[in-house]
């Protein structure tokens, strides 16, 4: 398939370069490196890297006519700086608006969208389900809610997937990689009171495998275990990996702005395409750290090697 990818060279859009080249797929990715990586989308045969924005139409519309994907990811986003309201509208508004009236014009069979649990707000129900009200209050889960708002309203084939913490290759943010990283240094740490639901890239893999399938199908998904597991559970998965055994840790109210529990229910996804998450918790917390343990945490570790050719 020819697959085009924004924000590809980010951590969820790299993991599936990797996933995904080996089985033959063509892939182009549009990135402005944000806070994606140039060495993870090498020069390597199959793989073509477009630098520009999403919210470029002259950029998006000549990668669409000259590749003419058979579907397309939409990865890209915008969140660095919370503060940056333009530049989180930008991208994920109007790039995702852009990326929208391109597939239109293109008639693309399919493009599927990535999207964050915060477009649920504060939850009024645990676990989550897709049907859940809408209810963003930060400038990235208000701009992405808009954002796929608009891909929904284009009328093209769109699978919308909310989708829980994927944990794998590279995750340099969070929790897990914080432990890690203090509790090698013999730093201290602190716990915040809240819980979230944590997807193992392997399944995060398996399911898009399934959700690139021409007869797919499109709509509104939750991608996710299903189960929370407090910031506290990884910290004392963190201390015993490390050998440290069970120490104490402060555990501090969430912040005001934070949402205490997090939970997707993935039911509608398990129905719709026979997918179910098969890596348990802890065994996906352990996988990410004896990642961490092979190639480090701020080290950009990519399975793709250079050919040496332009790109
Ligand atoms: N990783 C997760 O657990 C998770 C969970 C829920 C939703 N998501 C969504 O999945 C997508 C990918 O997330 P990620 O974790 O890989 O993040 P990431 O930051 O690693 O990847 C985002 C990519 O988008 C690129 N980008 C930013 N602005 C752009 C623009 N204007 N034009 C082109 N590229 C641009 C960045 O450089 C980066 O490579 C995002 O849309 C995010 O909202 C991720």
């Amino acid at each position: 398939m020819r697959i085009l990818i924004t924000g590809g060279a980010g951590c969820l859009g790299s993991n599936l370069i990797e996933h995904w080249l080996p089985k033959g797929h063509e892939i182009l990715v549009i990135d402005n490196f944000a806070t994606g990586r140039r060495e993870v989308v090498p020069a390597v045969p199959g793989l073509t890297v477009r630098e520009g924005s999403v919210a470029d139409a002259q950029l998006v519309d000549e990668c669409f006519s000259l590749f003419r994907p058979d579907v397309v990811i939409h990865a890209a986003a915008a969140y660095k700086d919370p503060d940056d309201w333009l530049e989180d509208s930008t991208t994920n508004i109007i790039g995702s608006i852009v990326v929208a009236r391109a597939a239109q014009a293109f008639k693309l069979r399919r493009l599927i969208n990535f999207q964050t649990a915060l477009c649920y707000g504060r939850p009024q129900e645990l676990p989550i389900p897709a049907s859940h009200p809408t209810a963003p209050f930060t400038s990235y889960g208000i701009t992405k809610t808009a954002g796929e708002q608009f891909l929904l309203l284009s009328g093209v084939p769109t699978l919308s997937l909310r989708i829980a913490n994927v944990t794998g290759p590279r995750l340099a943010i969070g929790p897990i990689p914080t432990f890690y990283k203090r509790l090698q240094a013999g730093q201290s740490c602190f716990c915040s009171e809240t819980s979230r639901d944590f997807l193992d890239m392997a399944d995060f893999l398996d399911f898009m495998d399934l959700a690139i399938a021409e007869d797919a199908p499109t709509g509104i998904f939750n991608l996710s275990t299903g189960e929370a597991h407090s910031i506290k559970e990884i910290f004392d998965l963190v201390a015993e990996h490390l050998g440290l055994g069970a120490i104490e840790v402060p555990v501090v109210p969430p912040a005001a702005d934070d949402v205490p529990v997090v939970s997707l229910d993935p039911g509608a996804a398990i129905e719709a395409f026979g997918w179910r998450a098969r890596v348990g918790f802890a065994d996906t917390i352990r996988r990410q750290l004896v990642w961490y343990d092979r190639y480090g945490i701020s080290d950009v570790f990519s399975h793709l090697k250079a050919s040496g050719q332009d790109q």
